[in-house]
């Protein structure tokens, strides 16, 4: 199996400098100048452990790759980018499994627009990229935790073969049959993503406690609306406890997750598929969640404005939330 990674940022540049480490088989597509710097420089991949650089073969587009009956893909570009990204490889490799190593639950729906074989990847993994051509992860023991299920529901034995080979190349990975009931559970907590990226440590002070608990109680009455059921707390708690230990990396600050990175590096945020799924869910379902709504908002004014992470003071952002 060559394992192709499409956007080799964060969680991309992570499992593949993981698998190349260990002797696998690996491709990177990595755009711009984070491709280039890999092309010309190789991949800095930094844990709490070392800091290596690893000659990854790279392309910048799906079409510079001669693809091949053993091709797996994993997409790990942020949500807004999928539609995009897949439009592109459907194009160049044809029908390939993909996996979406991605957050939110809208990405396997839009893969199956262009692919017969579409399979879920949660990730569990605290990885960062900031500077082009560096990709940081955070866990000390295991890499990250990356289960895998068909979208549809159920697993296969492609399923296995990946689990086996990421639980060789230190991540925690096995087959679940519910994968996207552990993705629904991974929603919820991505809720808060929004809340570290404008208001920073400001997320741990009441008031941000407070916006969080808002936005929650919007996304349990939206999904009980919905009839969907997500893994519960207390599993998704003891996977990771069982397997994540992150500590920090000596010389290095740690500002956010991927939410705070997106917009600490001026990109476009994720939001949309996040505190809007439950903003569109809450439409479908007459569930109103205007807190879910709000923070979706202010996203796209800070991302569109260039705002800094962490610039909203939190009692700012409840008020706002409370209307
Ligand atoms: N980071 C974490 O700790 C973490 C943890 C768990 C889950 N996740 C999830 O994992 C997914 C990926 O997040 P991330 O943090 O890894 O994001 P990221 O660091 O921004 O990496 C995504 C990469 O994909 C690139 N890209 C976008 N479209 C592309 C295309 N068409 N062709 C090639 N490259 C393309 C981006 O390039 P540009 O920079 O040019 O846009 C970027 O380099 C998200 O759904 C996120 O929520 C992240």
């Amino acid at each position: 199996m060559r394992v192709v990674i499409l956007g080799a940022g964060a969680i991309g540049g992570t499992i593949g400098a993981r698998l190349f480490q260990h002797g696998h088989d690996v491709a990177l597509i990595a755009r711009g100048a984070h491709g280039e710097a890999i092309g010309a420089h190789g991949l800095t991949f930094v844990t709490p452990q070392e800091r290596v650089t690893l000659r990854i073969p790279v392309v910048a587009h799906p079409a510079e790759i001669s693809w091949g009956a053993d091709d797996v893909v994993i997409v790990a570009v942020k949500s807004q980018d999928t539609a995009a990204a897949a439009r592109n490889l459907a194009v160049e490799a044809g029908q390939v499994p993909v996996y979406s190593a991605q957050n939110a639950v809208a990405n396997e729906r839009i893969l199956a627009r262009w692919f017969d074989q579409v399979h879920g990847m949660c990730v569990m993994m605290p990885a960062e990229h900031i500077d082009a051509g560096t990709v940081i992860a955070h866990s000390a023991a295991t890499t990250g935790i990356l289960d895998v299920g068909l979208f549809g529901g159920g697993s296969d034995a492609l399923d296995d073969e990946l689990a086996v080979i990421l639980e060789a190349s230190r991540f925690a990975s096995r087959p679940v049959g519910d994968v996207m009931s552990w993705k629904y559970r991974k929603l919820l907590t991505n809720l808060g993503n929004a809340v570290q990226a404008l208001c920073g440590d400001g997320r741990e002070s009441p008031e941000g406690r407070a916006s969080l608990k808002l936005l929650l109680d919007e996304a349990d009455a939206a999904l009980a609306a919905a009839g969907i059921t997500a893994v519960s707390k207390a599993e998704d708690d003891q996977r990771r406890g069982d397997h994540l230990r992150v500590t920090g990396i000596a010389g290095h600050f740690r500002g956010g997750g991927s939410t705070w990175q997106s917009l600490a590096r001026g990109r476009e945020v994720e939001t949309d598929y996040l505190n809007g799924e439950i903003a569109l869910l809450g439409r479908l379902h007459g569930v109103p969640t205007p807190a879910n709504a709000q923070v979706q908002a202010l996203m796209s004014s800070a991302a569109a404005s260039g705002t800094a992470p962490g610039s909203m003071p939190a009692a700012d952002l409840l008020a706002r939330i409370r209307g």
